[in-house]
């Protein structure tokens, strides 16, 4: 196996500037869900995947489980591989596995996590016949690196797994789409989860668990915040809350200020007041119905060839192809 990590890190400056106009102060104030992934958060999300309460990356899984032996076998040769956040290498491995069986296999995992990145390595450096490359990149970008990068001409076959999609609002989520519809040519193939919509006791506990993971995830930003750009938030004075908003059919997380209180944020050059009851939300994320995936999907480029749902846990896998 062969591991190249590329290139070198995210500027403090762009963070610092999504934090100043995420935090201003006409309306909700935000944090773009990214920096939930640190090396600290990453951690954290992998013990998430794991929770008795959050059933989709299970579903995802045995949906994989089930149903990858066939349509991999089925895939043209020389299909290369590429990953939209590395996600949890279990999972990715039932698809290398059964692809590199076949043939050499190339394998390019895109993450904005050095972390994430570095443990997919070390996971999946066991497979005979797999090259990983890994690129320290934006979705996007790192497509289109991978695209350049890939030797064979084969189809390429993009893996966008464990709901990632729910995490754009869906206008922009359509969008996304879109473009990665514009950087594939016909015939390549993406396969896509979708958590689907359940019963808001579910979701929210889903968000919300008693070990108290997600608390400590979603405080995490906080934390990053305070370490990487000298500020001085009390995560002691926030409370976690998973919050389900019917109307827009996604689970919010919100930090929630526990008191009046002041924070310095120095490298962005920016002074926070939070009123006691005041949140800052962390991420969104957004469920789909059945059916939604197959029609957004045809608006941007796409047929979906086939569509498995999980009987436990209502979940959706799509593959689709670029027409
Ligand atoms: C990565 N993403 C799909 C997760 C989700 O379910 O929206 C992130 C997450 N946030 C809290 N728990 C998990």
């Amino acid at each position: 196996m062969s591991v190249a990590v590329f290139p070198e890190s995210i500027e403090v400056e762009s963070f610092a500037a999504d934090l100043r106009s995420g935090l201003r102060t006409d309306g909700q104030r935000t944090l773009p869900s990214k920096y939930l992934y640190d090396e600290v958060g990453s951690a954290l999300f992998e013990v998430i995947c794991v929770l008795p309460e959050y059933g989709l990356t299970r579903a995802d899984t045995r949906l994989l489980i089930r149903h990858a032996p066939s349509w991999v076998s089925q895939l043209p040769s020389k299909t290369c591989v590429a990953e939209l956040g590395s996600g949890s290498s279990k999972k990715t491995r039932l698809i290398l596995e059964a692809l590199a069986q076949r043939q050499e296999t190339t394998f390019f995992p895109i993450d904005i996590s050095r972390a994430a990145l570095a443990q997919c390595a070390r996971e999946l450096g066991d497979i005979p016949n797999l090259s990983v490359s890994g690129l320290h990149m934006e979705y996007l970008p790192g497509l289109h690196e991978a695209k350049a990068r890939r030797q064979k001409k084969g189809p390429l076959l993009v893996l966008f797994l464990g709901s990632t999609i729910g995490n754009f609002a869906r206008d922009a989520g359509e969008r996304f789409l879109r473009s990665v519809r514009e950087q594939l040519s016909p015939g390549d193939f993406m396969l896509l989860s979708s958590d689907l919509v359940k019963s808001e006791a579910e979701l929210v506990l889903a968000y919300d668990d008693v070990a108290g993971v997600t608390a400590a995830f979603d405080k995490n930003v906080l934390a990053r915040i305070n370490r990487e750009l000298d500020a001085d938030f009390d995560l002691a004075r926030f409370a976690h809350e998973a919050r389900w908003n019917r109307e827009a059919r996604r689970v919010e997380m919100h930090l929630v200020a526990r008191t009046d209180m002041t924070v310095h944020i120095r490298r962005a050059q920016l002074t926070v007041e939070l009123a006691a009851g005041e949140s800052i939300k962390t991420e969104d994320s957004y469920k789909f119905e059945t059916g939604e995936i197959r029609d957004v999907a045809q608006r941007c480029g796409f047929r979906c060839a086939e569509q498995w749902i999980d009987s436990e846990w209502a979940f959706a896998q799509s593959l689709l192809v670029a027409e």
